[in-house]
């Protein structure tokens, strides 16, 4: 078992410090990595304009960010433990609600939210009951057939790092610990959490070098792969996608 607080604590810590997420993968990769992302959850999510969107672990709220350009009457929130990509957030030029707090302890009414996203987040909670707990606490929040739509670290192309290729603190950044993620335990810890799975997939497949050179085009090859290949892209993918039913 991992003590779960002091990794998180360190975690958040980390967090207030480096750079949002969002602007990581994009000076790390591209802006096209980035879009691949979010544009295959905007796709298998399948949404008919819904009234609330919950981005769980949201940094500084690319996805909502993404998403305030569809839905332009949708009501967005984000919540995250670390204030400064709250911040970053805030100064977007769209309209949100930035909740500093605990993911695992969601504070809004039961039933609120159509829709919830949570992007490379939960792999970062430390032990599994810790897990399916923050995902029934997302269940209990999600309106009745509420989608919920998560992405993870795929296990398979992800295995060397941490040092026993599949949990615990990074080997670049002990400060960040990540629970690599294979389909099985991926639905598993879902349905354990009360979510009727309708897809497991693969998204992000093009290596970097090579979107850097194809940008938008890549993202077209990317998202048509993915389509195409269906549970097949999870071979090659760099993150595994769930969307899932209350
Ligand atoms: C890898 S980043 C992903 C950020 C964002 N979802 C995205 O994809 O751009 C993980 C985020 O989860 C947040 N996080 C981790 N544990 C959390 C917790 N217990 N409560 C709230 N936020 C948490 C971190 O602060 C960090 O911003």
């Amino acid at each position: 078992m991992w003590d779960a607080k002091y990794l998180q604590n360190k975690e958040r810590k980390f967090r207030e410090k480096d750079i949002s997420y969002g602007e990581f993968t994009i000076k790390t990769k591209t802006k096209w990595w980035n879009l691949i992302e979010l544009v295959n959850v905007l796709r298998f999510s399948g949404l008919k304009s819904p009234k609330s969107i919950l981005d769980v672990g949201c940094s500084d709220g690319r996805f909502l960010e993404y998403v305030s350009k569809t839905f332009k009457l949708c009501n967005l929130f984000g919540i995250d433990f670390a204030r400064r990509p709250l911040k970053d957030l805030k100064n977007k030029p769209f309209k949100s609600i930035q909740i500093c707090g605990d993911m695992c302890n969601l504070p809004f009414k039961p039933s609120s939210f159509d829709f919830i996203v949570s992007l490379q987040a939960v792999q970062q909670i430390p032990n599994a009951e810790n897990r399916i707990n923050l995902l029934k606490n997302i269940h209990a929040m999600l309106k009745d057939k509420g989608t919920l739509t998560v992405t993870v670290l795929n296990q398979k192309s992800w295995f060397n790092l941490v040092e026993n290729g599949k949990e615990g603190p990074l080997k670049t950044a002990p400060d960040i610990y990540e629970y690599l993620y294979n389909p099985q335990d991926l639905r598993d810890e879902l349905q354990k959490a009360g979510f009727t799975v309708s897809i497991i997939t693969g998204t992000n497949l093009i290596p970097v070098r090579f979107l850097k050179y194809l940008k938008f085009f890549g993202v077209l090859i990317d998202t048509t792969l993915t389509l195409l290949l269906g549970s097949l892209s999870i071979k090659r993918s760099r993150y595994l996608l769930a969307v899932c039913k209350k």
